[in-house]
């Protein structure tokens, strides 16, 4: 057992080449607090995707050391990569199945979570029916009720219109807060920060600030290319 003031995720000297000749990650370290919501910040390219997949594990790292506080849940960009089964109901309790639990067990994880994302409602809808923002939630829902320690979510929000982008970076901030999880959140949509306990921002590969979520916007407008970061 971690101590409650321990990080929740912590990455030491990250490094990862795609090719020998091309590496893209350099010896970044990152730590994030147990129970905030932070986000990691980088223009196009940078290297984030990369990064989110180490600390996953979904990626094999060839050097350095991750350690997430288990288990953990992951948010990807196009839900529709995601969401596997033809039901809300049915995808939630997919990623129950390795746990082994009753019928009765089951259907309470995925009631507590389609509720803890405002989908209750919609338990029995197809998948193809829903909007968006209501796919991401879908996929927010597998890991609350999975309950996951940590949730990397990355560009979650790329796909959304604004009203359901500020919708979900808010529902997301809310559940960290009173389920006491921590979540990682990759974006470079200034206007998300302000929803942000901190921030990590990566430039060309490496870590070059973490903290204060107003410093990193600012330093993210003086290297990030205007009209992408504006977005
Ligand atoms: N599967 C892959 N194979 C080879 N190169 C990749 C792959 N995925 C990403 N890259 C390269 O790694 C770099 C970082 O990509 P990525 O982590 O996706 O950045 P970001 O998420 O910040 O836009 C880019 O130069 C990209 O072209
Ligand atoms: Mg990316």
């Amino acid at each position: 057992m971690q101590s409650p003031a321990a990080p929740a995720i912590v990455a030491n000297n990250l490094s990862f080449n795609w090719s020998d000749d091309r590496p893209v990650l350099k010896d970044c370290s990152l730590a994030v607090p147990r129970g905030e919501f932070w986000m990691l910040l980088g223009t196009n390219g940078c290297g984030k995707s990369t990064l989110l997949r180490l600390l996953a594990g979904l990626l094999e790292r060839r050097s350095g050391d991750v350690n997430l506080a288990p288990p953990v849940g992951f948010v990807f960009q196009n839900p529709d990569h995601q969401l596997v089964m033809p039901t809300v109901g049915a995808d939630v309790s997919f990623g129950l199945v390795e746990e082994r639990l009753s019928y009765e067990q089951v259907r309470q994880r995925v009631d507590e979570a389609l509720m803890a994302v405002n989908l209750l409602p919609l338990l029995r809808r197809p998948i193809y029916a829903l909007s968006g923002g209501q796919k991401q939630r879908v996929a927010i829902a597998g890991a609350i009720a999975r309950h996951c320690e940590v949730l990397l979510l990355d560009e979650p929000t790329a796909l959304l219109d604004p009203d359901s982008q500020i919708e979900l970076v808010e529902q997301v901030r809310k559940l960290v807060k009173s389920r006491g999880m921590t979540a990682l959140w990759v974006t470079h949509r200034l206007n998300e920060l302000d929803f942000a306990d901190g921030a990590i921002l990566l430039d060309r590969g490496r870590v070059i600030d973490q903290g204060e979520p107003e410093r990193l916007k600012q330093r993210l407008l003086e290297i990030g290319n205007g009209a992408e970061v504006a977005s």
